[in-house]
């Protein structure tokens, strides 16, 4: 079978915001090779909806927006990465202003609004979408650039590995990666001098998640497997309002539409159930108050869902506010100019993942990483809502420049072998990477969803045990698919997410457990560090 080799200076595995941002900031230098799973804008990044955290109105500070990051966090977040991200918020927006993305503005100022945490007006937005806008904008970016090559269709299935005797490296060295052919079925080998993995997050390993179909933890899964450590896995975020509907799923309502004053509504008494709860920051309570919150409901009521109701405000301004939101409901048949909107929790982002440092390196040489599959210290034990978005802005901006700065100490890939398909033939029983698949992302929400239990933790984990030893056999037997790729690490996110949840003795921020409800009050909290 006929194999290709392709080398370039750099290799950028993921095209949303965190991989283009990388990508245009070394292409002033470099030649840079992209590649994405599915098509260019298939990740988390085309369905932000709310916007982006900066610091621009005259009456905040630097310090607030620390402040609220780290209240959100629960004492987990690195303070030094908290300080590094926030002041450098204004200039990621200035930069994707130069871009041409088309922020609101009021009164000639770009428009604020305001989300769950944060103390202040602090949300740049185009409308309610966002992410779409910053995608265009990144990929018109990338493809007029000459030295960035684009390839969509190509499922990265693990690192290249090897040692070689260069100044920078020690051991377990990445060279690159192998990658599947989506449209061929040919796995290539994509040989670079740096790698930055930017492959998003793994919210799919849950049944109910706003992530989009590739966020199976693909980038987490390879980089374990590599050799890199992984942290605070059990920190997964979940969404207070997803749209509760038979037929679309997964379509998220913005922490907006509380920001601009929506109210929570039990939806048979109309009781605005948050003063129970949180009476001070009612709906503007951090994310994992207020979803916890609407999981109580939901539970002691035995309700199918709870209400959101932004109609006391004028009708016009409804619609000039969430135009997306407004017309995706009317399409069915739900008027949020006039009645409430059904909502549920579910689960919207990955905290952990790849540790890395303030220059976005890996434990691994050769391996720098940014975004969603990372841990990078920023979001702690909860993420504070549009902080990711810039997370992506700063660290893959960091990596290219750390790249950038090394690239004298970083020599040429050495001679790589081909990948192995001899002992393997094709599968007649597809079936059972459907029903594990599902099987996963059941348990997963039943067993570690919002409220957790040690007893819980525990069947999930033998759930994972079994499953592992069936999908190493499958997969060490039939020619790798899509599939096939996403449920293996599918089912390792979610053995880095449990073995994280039961080594977390306490609740805190996101992780909450029946069995330890009250937060350890440490001085100094733990991450929890996975080493493979
Ligand atoms: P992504 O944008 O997810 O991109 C991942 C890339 O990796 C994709 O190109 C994908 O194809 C590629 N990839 C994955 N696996 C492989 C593989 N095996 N091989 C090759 N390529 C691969 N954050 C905010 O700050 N503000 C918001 O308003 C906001 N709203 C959100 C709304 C929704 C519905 C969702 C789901 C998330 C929202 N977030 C928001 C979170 C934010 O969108 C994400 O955290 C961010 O976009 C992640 O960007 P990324 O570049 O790390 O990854
Ligand atoms: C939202 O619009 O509610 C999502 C914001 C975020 O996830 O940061």
């Amino acid at each position: 079978m006929g194999m290709t080799q392709n080398t370039h200076d750099v290799l950028i595995i993921g095209s949303g915001a965190a991989g283009l941002t990388a990508a245009l900031e070394l292409a002033q230098h470099k030649r840079v090779l992209v590649l994405a799973k599915g098509s260019l804008t298939g990740g988390s990044t085309a369905w932000a909806q709310g916007g982006i955290a900066a610091v621009l109105d005259a009456g905040d500070t630097f310090d607030n927006h620390i402040r609220d990051t780290m209240v959100a966090g629960a004492g987990l977040n690195r303070k030094e990465t908290v300080d590094f991200v926030i002041e450098r918020a204004p200039e990621a927006i200035g930069n994707l202003v130069k871009l041409g993305v088309p922020f609101n503005e009021a009164s000639g100022d770009l428009h604020l609004t305001r989300e769950g945490g944060h103390s202040h007006r602090r949300i740049v937005h185009v409308d309610d979408a966002t992410g779409w806008a910053v995608q265009e904008a990144l990929l018109n970016a990338a493809e007029a650039n000459p030295n960035i090559t684009m390839l969509p269709g190509r499922t990265c299935i693990d690192f290249i590995t090897g040692r070689n005797g260069e100044k920078f490296s020690a051991e377990g060295r990445v060279w690159g990666a192998y990658a599947l052919d989506e449209n061929t079925g040919k796995v290539e080998k994509h040989l670079a001098k740096a790698t930055i993995l930017a492959a998003g997050g793994a919210g799919r390993v849950y049944q109910f998640s706003t992530s989009p179909r590739g966020a199976t933890g693909d980038g987490i899964g390879m980089a374990w497997r590599a050799g890199a450590r992984v942290s605070n896995m059990e920190m997964m975020q979940f969404h207070p309002t997803c749209l509760y509907n038979l037929e679309v799923k997964n379509f998220l309502i913005t922490e907006a539409v509380r920001g601009e004053g929506g109210h929570l509504l039990h939806p048979e008494t109309g009781k605005r159930f948050m003063a129970d709860y949180d009476p001070e920051r009612m709906e503007l309570a951090p994310r994992d108050v207020v979803a916890r919150a609407i999981d109580d409901q939901i539970k002691r009521f035995g309700l199918d869902y709870v209400h959101l109701d932004i109609s006391h405000k004028p009708a016009e301004f409804v619609k000039e506010h969430f135009p997306t939101i407004h017309e995706k409901l009317t399409g069915l048949g739900i008027d949020m100019t006039s009645g409430p909107i059904p909502v549920v929790p579910a689960q919207h982002y990955t905290c952990g993942g790849v540790l890395v440092g303030l220059d976005a390196r890996t434990d691994l040489p050769g391996l720098w990483a940014a975004g969603e599959c990372t841990e990078s210290g920023l979001h702690g034990a909860n993420r504070l809502a549009s902080n990711s978005l810039l997370e992506c802005f700063v660290f893959g901006e960091a990596a290219a420049r750390d790249i950038l700065n090394c690239w004298d100490e970083l020599s040429d890939p050495p001679a790589i072998r081909d990948w192995d398909e001899s002992r393997v033939s094709d599968s007649d029983e597809q079936v059972v990477i459907k029903q594990n698949w599902t099987e996963i992302r059941r348990f997963m929400w039943n067993y570690v969803g919002i409220v957790r239990t040690t007893k819980r933790l525990e069947r999930a984990a033998n759930r994972i045990a079994l499953l592992r030893q069936e999908v190493e056999d499958y997969y060490g037997s039939f020619v790798v698919t899509t599939d096939l790729i996403e449920l293996r690490n599918l089912l390792q996110a979610a053995e880095l997410i449990v073995n994280s949840a039961l080594a977390r003795k306490e609740s805190r921020g996101l992780h909450y457990t029946l069995d330890y409800p009250k937060t350890d009050d440490d001085a100094k909290p733990r991450d929890t560090v996975l080493v493979p």
